[in-house]
């Protein structure tokens, strides 16, 4: 075993292989027993290039499994630039068919293909032809397939640009997955503002369909800009009928900086669950360009914990933890029921925090033994919301910084923050949900964790476990196992 320091910043519980680039949560689907998560992946270094499916395997959602990439690009065929992204579906027969985006660089769209996998999801052997070769006209981006079973048919999402200046999923449909039929756009939309200056994107890529009741559902998109690329992650809820959908209002679906690529897993119990791509917020002048901070760290991105997903009949989608989430907690660090200001005690880096917040009440982790550097949590008096900084959170001058607004109303507000090393997940008990990264530098001082301003709070904190994703985590590309990477 290696003496070597471990990296502050990797994360021991949210999914991420221990080296090299991760993007996008990739043919989420519960098959031949297991949990399914592919992701966006270079084996090769921490640059968005030459994209792979990795794959994490899993049977209950907390063990998980490191597997050798699933899929790779074919030299000089179709995808001989990237496996992009993309869903899979069990096919009637049993076999596992995974829907992909091939990627080469001498065109600007992306061909939908397809590969069959009969081992239960650990090898697929690629259909020679695509299965869609090219976007319909009119559109100036395309890619990023999403399959679902809708009563008798199959239909498929593809996340497009429209000419005009719109955002738009494209609909296609086959009664056998393999012949597919153009259906037009299920929405198409200029951009439309959402809170703290974002809007919905002049491109939508990873446009993902959640089926709830009563031919209700909500449209998950994420925002593209031809200029400036990834944005944030919005989602519509509406009424869907003949391949009609009429959609109410767009949501932010996540309130943070760094969250998107959301992708759905329907699973076997009903639930709908969501996992997306986190990158990263160091020295990279935009999202998915090089950057040296994240050179050397050798790695860049991280999937969120799984979320699951529900639409109220206000027609507000609604986040949480998965409930085996609560299955990692480990030793309780903190229980305290008080008045603030006062500082309760420490935590480790992996960490499952409950709070309830008072209406003038704040939180703040401190990070180094001075307390210089932390993370805050504080309201906003008038809303109620949540304000969440890291202007504090790095010594690091190179980390990116600002402050996050969190939807609550005013009074006392429940809140659960999950944290790993680099991230912080936070989730209102109404549902909403804000993710950030931050990169403390403040050395091997225990987190605090401080309750300011005034009133009644309640917080309470485990450590998060991660010994069962540990045990699993090797560097598949490597043959000899890197454990010393991974605590
Ligand atoms: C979204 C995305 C997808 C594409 C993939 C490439 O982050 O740009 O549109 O298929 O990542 O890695």
């Amino acid at each position: 075993m290696s003496t070597a320091a471990r990296d502050p910043h990797l994360p021991a519980y949210h999914l991420r292989p221990p080296r090299n680039w991760v993007n996008d949560p990739n043919g989420l689907v519960f098959h031949d027993g297991h949990y399914h998560v592919y992701f966006q992946y270079n084996p090769y270094s921490a640059r968005h290039e030459a994209m792979h499916w990795g794959h994490f395997r899993s049977a209950d959602l907390v063990h998980w499994q490191l597997l050798p990439p699933a899929l790779a690009p074919t030299p000089g065929g179709l995808d001989a630039d990237g496996v992009w992204s993309g869903n899979a579906v069990t096919a009637p027969d049993g076999d596992l068919i995974a829907f992909y985006s091939a990627r080469r660089s001498d065109r600007w769209y992306q061909p939908i293909a397809a590969a069959r996998s009969r081992d239960g999801g650990t090898t697929f052997a690629k259909r020679a032809q695509p299965l869609i070769d090219g976007p319909p006209a009119a559109a100036t981006m395309f890619r990023d397939p999403y399959v679902w079973r809708d009563g008798e048919r199959w239909r498929m999402l593809v996340g497009a640009a429209l000419a005009d200046g719109r955002g738009a999923a494209l609909q296609y449909e086959s009664e056998d997955l393999d012949t597919w039929t153009y259906r037009g756009p299920l929405l198409a939309r200029p951009p439309q503002p959402l809170p703290g200056g974002r809007d919905t994107g002049r491109g939508w890529e990873c446009a993902q369909y959640a089926p709830f009741a009563d031919r209700r559902g909500a449209l998950l998109v994420s925002a593209w800009d031809p200029d400036d690329g990834a944005q944030c992650a919005v989602a519509w809820s509406g009424h869907e009928e003949d391949g009609t959908f009429a959609a109410d209002h767009p949501q932010l679906l996540d309130h943070g900086p760094d969250f998107y690529a959301p992708a759905l897993l329907p699973a076997p119990d009903g639930r709908i669950l969501m996992w997306a791509w986190i990158w990263e917020a160091r020295d990279e002048p935009r999202v998915g360009a090089p950057g040296e901070w994240i050179d050397s760290a050798g790695w860049a991105g991280m999937l969120s914990t799984p979320r699951e997903l529900t639409l109220g009949d206000d027609g507000v989608l609604r986040q949480r933890p998965a409930a085996e989430i609560d299955e990692l907690r480990g030793a309780r660090r903190i229980r305290a029921r008080g008045k603030a200001p006062s500082v309760l005690g420490s935590i480790g880096r992996a960490a499952d925090l409950t709070v309830t917040l008072p209406a003038e009440g704040g939180l703040r982790i401190s990070t180094s033994a001075d307390a210089a550097e932390f993370l805050a949590f504080a309201r906003d008096r008038e809303t109620g919301d949540v304000l969440v900084s890291r202007d504090h959170a790095s010594l690091d001058h190179r980390a990116k910084r600002g402050a996050w607004r969190l939807p609550a109303r005013p009074g006392p507000v429940d809140l659960r923050i999950l944290l790993d090393h680099s991230v912080a997940e936070v989730f209102t008990a109404d549902g909403q949900a804000l993710t950030l990264r931050f990169y403390p530098v403040g050395g091997t001082a225990a987190w605090r964790v401080a309750v300011t301003g005034s009133g009644r709070h309640s917080v309470d904190a485990w450590d998060v476990d991660a010994t069962a994703l540990k045990d699993k985590r090797r560097t598949p590309e490597h043959p000899t196992p890197q454990t010393e990477a991974l605590s």
